[in-house]
């Protein structure tokens, strides 16, 4: 509570203002570390025949739709805050996907910069009368945390347990520095 105006004038009132030490408390909790496996998701999605190209298999465009949306909400779980796509990787296509597939879509939050993640997702598609399942695609998404603003702010570091999570955080680090050397030299031209 913050007193205004003249202390012995009737004027004299009090105003509520959020108090910075909550929003400090509040905002530490949020940038605390998080382990890989607190935003990690994998979903499954039928292929429906709404998701099909003129050919009949399934549109690639679909995909990359269900893509952004698992990859967007694993960051925004790591952010705990909105998040944007900033950017989105060379999208790879290994095998096609077939209307009646069980599509299975694997993303983690490979790397943390300042304001920014990498997630990498995963594409297979299974035949759900064999349960035989195949890697069709991969792809690495770059999301930005926003403040209430929309300005890009603090994400919370990131707890490397497994190996493998290692590993995937230096060739995240391999990646971001390419994108930034490749943006740093097409903005010079
Ligand atoms: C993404 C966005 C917020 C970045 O804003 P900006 O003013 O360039 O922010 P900054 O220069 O401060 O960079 C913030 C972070 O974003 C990263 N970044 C910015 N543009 C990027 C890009 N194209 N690809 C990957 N990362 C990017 C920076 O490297 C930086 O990361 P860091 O904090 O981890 O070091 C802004 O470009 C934006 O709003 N884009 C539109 C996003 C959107 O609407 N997406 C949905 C598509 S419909």
């Amino acid at each position: 509570m913050t007193r205004t105006g003249n202390p012995r004038s009737y004027q004299s009132y009090y105003v509520y203002e959020p108090l910075p030490v909550r929003e400090r408390q509040m905002r530490k909790r949020r940038l605390a570390a998080k382990r890989v496996s607190e935003s990690a998701m994998t979903t499954y999605r039928l292929m429906m025949p709404t998701d099909a190209n003129i050919s009949g298999n399934v549109f690639g465009g679909s995909i990359m739709k269900y893509m952004d949306e698992i990859a967007g909400i694993v960051a925004f779980r790591h952010a705990a805050t909105n998040v944007v796509t900033a950017s989105i990787d060379r999208m790879n296509f290994y095998a096609p996907v077939y209307i009646g597939d069980l599509l299975i879509l694997k993303a983690a939050v490979n790397y943390v910069g300042r304001t920014s993640m990498e997630v990498g997702v995963r594409i297979e598609a299974q035949d759900p009368r064999t349960g035989r399942s195949v890697q069709t695609g991969s792809c690495y998404l770059t999301y930005v945390a926003l403040d209430t603003k929309g300005r890009p702010t603090p994400v919370p570091k990131l707890l490397l347990e497994t190996a493998e999570e290692k590993l995937r955080f230096r060739q995240a680090g391999i990646r971001r520095r390419l994108r930034d050397e490749e943006r740093a030299a097409i903005e010079k031209l």
